[in-house]
């Protein structure tokens, strides 16, 4: 394989410039070309892909978003636009493809390679929803800067007896509420596993103040779940605390990635061209009990994503 295009698609995530980089250096010390696709499936159907020189993943490696662009193309699913989009790497001469991602990113690249592009996949998003991986890249920033956001609204929260409603994103999957929730110390998080009962919390907001004299209280909830703004209004109505509601929104996804994302992605990057390099079409990078491994992408897709118990058993511990 001479020559290889990579593309970035969905959310950006902090770290998808980390995997651009690994793949870039270490196809091009193997002498193989590589091709960036610019804007996600959009691009690649309309032919918006160039060469990479190797001083174009030079100071990237620190950089939040994605120097390809990203976009949504929903229309992928359908035959013709998957054509137009093998054409274009077909008049280029590029054999192999690497995506970076989501699931919706993975169902383009898993239709590819079934229609004969040697294709790859690497998880790339916040979210932390790709199943048969226990880390995908930009979770860990994510988380970062839930934490950091979190713990400035806890100095307001303590000073003025105050409770914070804080939505976090995530899309259906509760990583990002549940590994914040215990980072930070909250005292109730609200997911699709935790389910919600409006009465409880705040029954259990009267118990923290007058019981155990707190004189804060942060509830951290998954997007789609519930009003923030209104669970706070009721907080303000029927506790003691005076409630406050505020959506973090992509705050969350951008800036630095931190060095966990740098390193996960410089890791899969380098495994995905391995792949490539050995013509594994339609696996995608895992990580799985601290070893990365490629999994079938049409696998990984149909797995039956865990429910984290003890990290849920954890949190109760802890409040
Ligand atoms: O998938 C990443 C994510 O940030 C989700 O957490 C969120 O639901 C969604 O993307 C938001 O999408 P957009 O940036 O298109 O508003």
């Amino acid at each position: 394989m001479k020559k290889i295009a990579v593309l970035t698609s969905g959310g950006d995530a902090p770290g998808m410039n980390a995997a651009i980089r690994a793949i870039m250096r270490v196809a091009s010390r193997k002498g193989v070309e590589v091709y960036g696709i610019y804007d996600g499936y959009t691009g690649l159907v309309n032919g918006k892909i160039e060469k990479l020189k190797n001083i174009d993943v030079s100071e990237i490696l620190s950089r939040g978003g994605t120097i390809l662009g990203s976009s949504r193309l929903p229309e992928f699913k359908e035959d013709q636009v998957q054509m137009q989009a093998i054409n274009q790497l077909k008049e280029r001469g590029i054999e192999g493809l690497i995506v970076i991602g989501g699931d919706g990113t993975y169902r383009g690249a898993l239709e590819l390679s079934q229609k004969g592009i040697c294709c790859v996949g690497i998880p790339g998003t916040i979210d932390n929803d790709i199943n048969g991986t226990d880390e995908t890249i930009g979770f860990h920033t994510a988380l970062y800067n839930i934490v950091d956001a979190v713990n400035k609204l806890r100095d307001t929260s303590s000073s003025h007896h105050r409770c914070f409603v804080i939505e976090v994103m995530g899309n259906h999957k509760d990583s990002l509420a549940l590994y914040s929730g215990i980072a930070c110390g909250s005292e109730f998080i609200i997911t699709k596993n935790t389910g919600y009962d409006e009465d409880y919390i705040i029954q259990m907001m009267d118990y923290y103040e007058k019981q155990q004299g707190k004189k804060h209280a942060i509830i951290i909830a998954s997007e789609k779940m519930i009003d923030v703004e209104k669970l706070a209004e009721r907080i303000s109505k029927e506790t003691h605390f005076s409630g406050r509601s505020i959506v973090l929104g992509h705050i969350q996804r951008g800036g630095s990635p931190v060095p966990q994302d740098r390193i996960l992605a410089s890791q899969m990057g380098q495994y995905a061209v391995e792949l490539l390099l050995n013509h594994q079409s339609g696996y995608c990078v895992c990580k799985k009990d601290n070893h990365i491994v490629a999994r079938k992408i049409e696998d990984a897709l149909n797995d039956v994503s865990e429910i984290q118990e003890r990290m849920y058993q954890l949190f109760n511990e802890l409040v």
